[in-house]
């Protein structure tokens, strides 16, 4: 975690010491700008996240009726491109007539783009991920399922620790500091909810959050 903050830093403070020594040509500028922001970005991302679960440890949200389906419509709306780019169809099914929940909104619109999240950057390009709906009792649950490198049963026990992070997977390289699902699952928690995997290294994951219905 120190590097994936550090490096940033660096970059963006070597970029703005040597503007200010005004030592830039007019293209190196340009770049230098985009260098600058983009670390800068990637700072706030970062941040937010770890305050983001540090706020959550300290204030028990108020909890209010919540339209998982819109949830994961928003999500899936903030990933399209990035999907596309990568020849991943991201679909959802099960959506009609499913239930609110108790909840608080902005945490879990957080705890499933964690996920959705995932499944993009652990599958390869020209995959499928979905995400379904269900509902039995009074417990909804919400599943996204990908046909991805799926989980080594040796890392299995640690990817809800805060910062266990895959770097690398054969040839395959995965950006990430290893916050998501340890935000998701926190979130998950403070809804007396469950969050359950299931995956088969080699062929896909399937994560499902289970939340209580609204009265
Ligand atoms: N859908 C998935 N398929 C395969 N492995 C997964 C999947 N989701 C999570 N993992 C494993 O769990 C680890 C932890 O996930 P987590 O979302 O917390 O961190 P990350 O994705 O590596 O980084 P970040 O979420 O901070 O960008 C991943 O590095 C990966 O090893
Ligand atoms: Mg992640």
């Amino acid at each position: 975690i120190a590097h994936e903050l550090r490096t940033p830093l660096m970059i963006g403070s070597g970029y703005l010491h040597a503007l200010n020594k005004g030592v830039l040509t007019k293209e190196q500028l340009a770049t230098s700008m985009e260098t600058i922001t983009r670390n800068v970005d990637q700072i706030v991302t970062l941040t937010n996240d770890i305050l983001f679960l540090q706020e959550m440890d300290l204030v028990l949200p108020e909890f209010q009726s919540v339209n998982m389906v819109e949830v994961v419509d928003r999500v899936i709306d903030k990933y399209k491109e990035k999907a596309q780019a990568r020849h991943i169809t991201l679909t959802t099914k099960g959506g009609n007539n499913i239930s609110n929940i108790q909840g608080d909104v902005k945490s879990l619109e957080r705890a499933a783009t964690a996920l959705v999240d995932n499944a993009i950057k652990f599958s390869a390009p020209g995959g499928e991920v979905e995400v379904s709906f269900a509902e039995q009792g009074n417990q909804v649950s919400i599943s996204v399922r990908d046909h991805g490198i799926g989980i080594n049963p040796e890392i299995r026990s640690r990817i809800f620790d805060r910062f266990f992070h895959l770097e690398k997977n054969g040839d395959e390289l995965y950006s990430g500091v290893g916050i998501g699902l340890s935000i998701t699952r926190q979130v998950i928690h403070q809804h007396k909810g469950t969050l359950d995997v299931q995956s088969v290294f080699g062929e896909g994951s399937k994560f499902t959050m289970t939340l209580l219905k609204w009265k």
